[in-house]
């Protein structure tokens, strides 16, 4: 079962449990020889890494017993995912052994995740071979499925044929499971074809749930990490660790470095501490390619990390874009991955904790932004302001404005992403006359911006709702910034410092409920729940019933039970596809019993 923890648009941090073991994703499965686990498997303990692949295939053709347990033979406890040789019969034609038997094997020495036998899908073979291949791997999936009750891996086929890889994707995804690695991809990935690898993961992706676990067959190499994740691949699995030290490739972020070829010093890891260039060079072969594995292995296990701390700060589009610069295969692959707008801007919130680095022109293609653009930037010609935020500095509020993103009404110069970002020719100026932002003929300026983003944000104009001669704000003291909306004396909304958008509270969930027809604005949980909620527990995906469409992780929403009695109210983490997919896991924040 696998739950969605923390997200930045498709990029996600899950947690998958299979029976009694747990897996933090995005993770790499380090490739482990089964009869030449060491010294690799104790490098993986020390690096706290929680799953491994080793290959069934190579199990079986070196007799281990099928009754010895995995866990045990390997003294490993982590997750053990057991491949089934089709990657042997790509590289030296017909394997012999079926698709029963191989799954009857895995099942029997304890695999936790137990890969079934598909057919590789070659680049150069015709439309006709590559849908014959992914039909007979769904055949064996079902078989798979019918005879194991173990977690099966049904790996997504399809070649280089967009459209046979969504098929593929919905064919597997039939067959019920979880876990879905995308396969024939090592080709492309010796090739340095990065973009065809994005555009293979997204149209996988396309046809599989949301909740599904997306691993991405041999792509082990830490240049591409970002955008992998960034496509939503949660597992990699890698050998490249072990490959490239035979060849003395040492792996760094932009890619690898042959040993000869270094002249001034090592790159900077714990493995070559106190090791000389002069003596690494010198070193006997077995022992110099033990310690570049080893640094490989621990430089790719890092690089997962910062990824996933990138995910965690929402900052991955900016890592991502800045780290595809260092190769112009990665930036075409950025560019692949940036045609796919209709399919990412569903899962991209309105704002991130993050703010926007342009890098180049890419940057305003980023799903979040071009978002923005197509919906609130205006033709005419503006007043050119490069102090932020744009208004404070403006004699008089302009319509609008002329920004990096368009002309954009002046309304929302402090709302992400035009505040909360920064462009070459632009800078953030904090000393600004508070005083002149302070005057009363700003307050009506000021009225008519919070209901500027109301619309924004909900769709209508705040003041179609309440009249502006009943509304009030309340300012900072210290910097005459709004922080709320009020009437009749009481607090209906909130603006928040970091983005600029409002949160809501009791009061404006009663407003957007008697104000927006259903589903506007809702998410509705099943009567089952409705007592915890009122409670403020928070939302579990399972108990979600129904959602509006519009709705983007991240956004404001009131919770309603199945006649559209108001319940709660709360933050989203997910999209409505993934409310309805996802079986486990917190959807919505539930802030029904927050001080406000
Ligand atoms: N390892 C690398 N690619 C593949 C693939 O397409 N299928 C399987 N089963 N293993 C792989």
């Amino acid at each position: 079962m696998f739950q969605l923890v923390h997200r930045d648009g498709l990029a996600r941090i899950g947690e998958l449990t299979v029976g009694k073991r747990k897996l933090k994703t995005p993770t790499i499965l380090p490739v482990i020889h089964p009869f030449k686990p060491e010294p690799w498997l104790s490098e993986v303990k020390k690096l706290k890494i929680d799953g491994i692949i080793t290959n069934s295939y190579i199990l079986k053709k070196g007799d281990y017993r099928k009754d010895r347990n995995l866990h045990d033979y390997l003294n490993f406890d982590g997750i053990i995912m057991t491949d089934s040789g089709t990657f042997q019969e790509h590289m030296y034609g017909d394997i012999e052994t079926g698709n029963r038997e191989m799954i009857e094997f895995q099942t029997s020495i304890g695999s936790d995740i137990v890969t079934i036998r598909d057919v590789f899908s070659e680049i150069d073979h015709s439309r006709e071979e590559v849908q014959r291949g992914m039909e007979t791997t769904y055949e064996r999936g079902k078989e798979a499925s019918l005879i194991s009750q173990s977690y099966l891996a049904l790996p997504v086929q399809g070649g280089l044929f967009p459209d046979l890889r969504v098929k593929s994707a919905e064919l597997m995804q039939s067959i019920g499971g979880e876990y879905y690695p995308i396969g024939g991809i090592v080709p492309l990935m010796e090739r340095y074809r990065y973009s065809d690898v994005i555009e293979i993961i997204l149209r996988s992706k396309q046809g599989l749930r949301s909740s599904s676990v997306v691993h991405a067959f041999g792509a082990g190499h830490p240049m591409f990490f970002p955008l992998l994740f960034l496509a939503g691949v949660d597992v990699v699995d890698s050998s490249a660790y072990i490959k490239y030290a035979r060849e003395d490739r040492i792996i760094v972020d932009t890619g690898t470095i042959e040993l000869k070829e270094i002249a001034e010093e090592l790159p900077p890891s714990p493995y070559f501490d106190g090791i000389s260039l002069g003596e690494l060079k010198q070193m006997k072969d077995d022992e110099r390619r033990d310690i570049i594995a080893k640094h490989n292995l621990y430089f790719t296990v890092k690089e997962i990390s910062k990824v996933r701390e990138e995910i965690r700060q929402e900052n991955l589009w900016n890592y991502a874009e800045y780290r595809s610069r260092s190769h112009p295969l990665l930036l075409e692959a950025y560019r692949r991955l940036l045609t796919f707008y209709d399919f990412i801007e569903k899962y991209e919130s309105k704002s991130k904790k993050s703010p926007v680095f342009y890098t180049g022109p890419e940057t305003l293609e980023r799903p979040l932004i071009k978002r923005f653009i197509a919906k609130e930037s205006v033709s005419g010609n503006f007043k050119k302001e490069i102090r932020k935020p744009y208004s404070y500095f403006l004699d008089k509020p302009e319509e609008a404005v002329e920004t990096p993103f368009g002309n954009i009404s002046l309304f929302l110069d402090e709302t992400y992403p035009v505040a909360q970002s920064l462009f070459p020719g632009e800078y953030y100026e904090k000393d600004f006359d508070i005083e002149k932002f302070t005057r009363p003929e700003w307050d009506r300026y000021l009225k008519l911006k919070i209901d500027y983003i109301f619309k924004y944000q909900f769709g209508k104009g705040l003041f179609e709702i309440i009249p502006m001669e009943n509304i009030e704000l309340l300012r900072s003291k210290n910097t005459g910034k709004i922080r709320n909306v009020l009437t009749n004396g009481q607090i209906i909304l909130s603006l928040r410092a970091s983005d600029g958008l409002f949160s809501i509270n009791l009061n404006s969930s009663r407003l957007l409920h008697d104000n927006f027809p259903y589903p506007s604005h809702r998410v509705v949980i099943d009567g089952e729940v409705t007592e915890f909620v009122k409670e403020g527990r928070n939302v579990f995906s399972k108990f979600i019933r129904d959602a509006d469409d519009g709705i983007r992780p991240g956004d404001e929403v009131i919770i309603v039970d199945e006649n559209d009695i108001l319940i709660a109210y709360g933050r989203t983490l997910m999209n409505k596809k993934e409310m309805l997919e996802f079986k486990q896991g917190m959807a919505i924040k539930n802030r029904i019993k927050s001080k406000e």
